[in-house]
């Protein structure tokens, strides 16, 4: 093992690396799952973290450090025990998503704004700790506003519901999800994200709990009550493009 990941990644993560390695036929695949396995283990993307990642996939440290600070799924400070994210896209803005967010910043005493999109109250990692971020459309718009909790769904909130919602976090209780399996905390969401599910009783809550609304499935149906399909792709004519337009 290596410097780095001797100094902050114990055995089994390295091994838990080589499994992801081995999942690809060219090792730099897997820097997407390994950067989720380092905030499975760190609650974050340190400097360490993509150190491991560039010797472990023998990159180099700037081509991890590309990746890693493109995607907003991979965050540059320690998340607090669930990660929570207000959509303020769009419809969601219009819907009241804005004013959840305000909502949900004064309940957890954030003071002024700071660089960067995430912002934790309590410590870390500590039991109630809650990191609260913007995202951007989560693909749920016909359940807006919407807010996600460890990357599983809040629909149809308003700011009392999200602020509900958020003192039970606080005290340490794990609310359902609107659809979706349960709440097991960011750090489990992101073992998940790295393809590990820890036994046979957590990959069940992942795959019974229902992932569709009602809502979503709405439009399908009106469809199938009238019989409506949409045409053959031969049937779509193709449109003459002229010669100086391509
Ligand atoms: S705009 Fe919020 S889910 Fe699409």
């Amino acid at each position: 093992m290596t410097h780095a990941a001797q100094e902050t990644f114990g055995e089994e993560t390295v091994r838990e690396a080589a499994e992801i390695i081995a999942r690809y036929p060219q090792s730099r695949s897997a820097l997407l799952p390994m950067l989720h396995l380092v905030q499975s283990v760190q609650g974050f993307v340190s400097p360490e973290g993509m150190r491991f990642c560039a010797e472990q996939l023998e990159l180099s440290e700037a081509e991890v450090a590309a990746v890693a600070t493109f995607y907003t799924m991979y965050k540059r400070s320690p998340c607090g025990q669930h990660l929570v994210s207000v959509c303020t896209n769009t419809l969601c803005a219009a819907m009241g998503g804005d004013a959840i967010y305000a909502k949900l910043r004064e309940k957890l005493g954030l003071g002024e704004r700071l660089e960067g999109n995430e912002e934790t109250a309590g410590e870390p990692g500590e039991p109630g700790s809650l990191t609260l971020e913007h995202a951007e459309c989560l693909a749920a718009c016909d359940l807006a506003p919407v807010l996600q909790v460890d990357y599983e769904y809040f629909d149809k909130q308003t700011p009392e519901s999200a602020a509900e919602l958020v003192d039970r976090l606080r005290a340490g209780e794990a609310p359902a999800p609107s659809r979706g399996p349960g709440l097991r905390g960011f750090r489990s969401a992101e073992r998940q994200l790295a393809g590990f599910f820890d036994g046979e009783a957590a990959l069940e809550s992942v795959v019974d709990g229902s992932s569709q609304a009602v809502e979503t499935l709405r439009g399908a149906q009106i469809a199938a009550e009238h019989g409506w399909v949409a045409p053959e792709a031969e049937d779509v004519p193709i449109p003459e493009v002229e010669e100086g337009a391509k």
